[in-house]
């Protein structure tokens, strides 16, 4: 085979509730993940046995790691130590979700490593391996091979698919800088010192809101207990959120753990006035739209 091209999209988290941190240094989650159609393309091509080489372009490219510590890269060794065959891989990533953003771009491409490595060894490994070792690269990793709409719970790494109606149009403001998800932890863990946290659940209005397919109570349901520390961190995100306020989108919020802004928009139109807004103030590095779910990592050539 000459080589399989994948498509794995990136993720927010429509509601992000973190509880007091573990003694393992993560922090339990209770999360909602959506993907939006925003792609990392991953192509993996036939190598030598045992040679990984991975290239990286695109948006960002440089700030990505080119060697043994991309994550991508990681998914493949993984997949072929699991699976035992002795198979190598040519990886080149394509960059379009933000690095260091909140995002999951890094766990995207280590999603579509492995979706892209199995299509290519024909290793088939059934969704139930492909979950466990999505899990043992990084806590967003599962829900990057899932896809869609789904629950997060433990570190972020259980998934379980919720039923979700409707498609949301989101628009997305780029910040200048990564930001590195341990410090925002670090931070969230500094401004809660000394007071009780209690475990954390997900809220019943955003399940009501997406069963419903209703844009608006969703709007008015996105949350984001990571929000503090990021803006706290970077306060011009206090800024780029307001624009979400002036233009009526109907929620706005850091996504992830940051510094990616992410607002909700009625529908195409509104998306287009909230784009233009964010980009007239001049402190996006980018501006992108996407609509939301989309489904996991697809082969697509
Ligand atoms: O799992 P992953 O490698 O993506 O996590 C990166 C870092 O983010 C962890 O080392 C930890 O500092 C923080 N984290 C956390 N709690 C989580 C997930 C991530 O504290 N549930």
């Amino acid at each position: 085979m000459d080589g399989v091209t994948v498509r794995a999209p990136a993720k927010l988290n429509l509601s992000l509730r973190v509880g007091p941190r573990r003694a393992d240094g993560y922090h339990p989650l209770a999360t909602v993940f959506q993907a939006v159609e925003l792609y990392d393309s991953v192509k993996a091509r036939p190598a030598e046995d045992g040679e990984f080489e991975i290239t990286v372009s695109g948006d960002d490219a440089g700030l990505v790691p080119a060697d043994g510590d991309n994550l991508a890269m990681r998914a493949a060794r993984l997949l072929a130590a699991d699976t035992g065959v002795a198979h190598g891989v040519r990886l080149h990533v394509h960059k379009s979700i933000p690095v260091a953003g909140g995002m999951a771009g890094g766990s995207a491409d280590a999603a579509g490593a492995l979706v892209a490595c199995d299509a290519l060894w024909g290793t088939r490994v059934d969704r139930e391996t492909m979950l466990k070792l999505a899990a043992q690269l990084g806590s967003d990793v599962p829900f990057c091979v899932v896809g869609g709409t789904a629950i997060g719970s433990g570190r972020g790494e259980q998934v379980s698919p919720v039923l979700a109606r409707g498609r949301y149009d989101w628009v997305i403001a780029i910040g200048e800088e990564g930001m590195a998800t341990p410090g925002v932890y670090s931070e969230v863990d500094r401004l809660r010192a000394g007071r009780e946290v209690s475990d954390p659940v997900v809220p019943s209005d955003i399940m009501s809101a997406l069963r419903a397919g209703d844009a608006e109570a969703l709007g008015r349901a996105l949350s984001n207990d990571l929000q503090p520390a990021a803006v706290g961190l970077r306060p011009d995100l206090a800024g780029v959120l307001d624009v979400g306020i002036e233009c009526g989108a109907l929620g706005s919020m850091v996504s992830g753990s940051g510094p990616t802004c992410v607002f909700l928009a009625g529908d195409d139109s509104h998306a287009i006035d909230i784009a233009t807004a964010l980009t007239a103030t001049g402190v996006c590095r980018a501006v992108r739209r996407a609509a939301g779910p989309v489904s996991g990592p697809r082969v697509v050539g």
